[in-house]
């Protein structure tokens, strides 16, 4: 029986959405069985002012909405976010909310967690972002899976605390080869990780 990974993600534009896809790529090459999701897009008028060419209206039409069964299923889960002021957004953040049920069952305990996010300046707040959906993992009872420094290719992304992007001025900058890897691998380490923790 494969590792069962959930990637569960909120992209306003596509940044974080690529980066999640390249994680479910990953996973699978890890010999996981990968379940992508994405919390419906409902953009704020922030976002559509911000972006407003990109930002689309409410529906989840690239992957398959997430329910609260997906984050139970999983043996291990990824959560992407866009940086929202240093912090997770708030679109992710109501469906993390939504768990009280799952959580107040023991149903989120014991499986590997880790994080992406992007942000469109470089010190725009992605650690903060990360550490921050780290706070819920820590109430789940959950193992959050840091890349850490463990791969000499962390050394060129840089962010031991999840993976991370830089949209830039446009918020368009295309993922380069560093997150590319940094992705990989995460999604590499918590494959390996809940293998290793449920014998599959
Ligand atoms: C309301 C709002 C808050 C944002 N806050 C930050 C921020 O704190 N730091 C930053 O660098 N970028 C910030 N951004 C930019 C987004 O983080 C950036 O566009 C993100 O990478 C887009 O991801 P997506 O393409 O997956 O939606 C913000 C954007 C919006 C709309």
């Amino acid at each position: 029986m494969s590792v069962k990974l959930a990637i569960v993600y909120y992209s306003a534009t596509g940044t974080v959405r690529a980066m999640a896809e390249r994680a479910a790529q990953a996973g699978e090459a890890a010999g996981a069985e990968v379940r992508l999701r994405e919390v419906a897009r409902q953009p704020t008028e922030g976002e559509r002012e911000a972006t407003p060419d990109q930002a689309t209206s409410a529906g989840a039409d690239h992957a398959p909405a997430v329910t609260a069964d997906d984050v139970v299923w999983a043996d291990a889960v990824l959560f992407g976010s866009p940086t929202r002021y240093g912090n997770v957004a708030g679109q992710l953040k109501v469906f993390i909310d939504s768990l009280g049920p799952q959580w107040g069952q023991g149903l989120l305990a014991d499986k590997v967690y880790a994080g992406f996010t992007a942000s469109q300046t470089a010190h725009g707040g992605q650690e903060s972002t990360l550490l921050a959906l780290y706070n819920t993992i820590h109430h789940f009872g959950g193992i959050i899976v840091s890349p850490g420094y463990t791969d000499p290719l962390k050394f060129v992304d840089g962010n031991p605390y999840g993976v991370s992007h830089v949209t830039g001025a446009n918020n368009d900058e295309p993922l380069g080869q560093p997150q590319l890897d940094a992705l990989d691998h995460l999604a590499r380490r918590v494959v390996t990780t809940a293998g290793r923790l449920t014998g599959r």
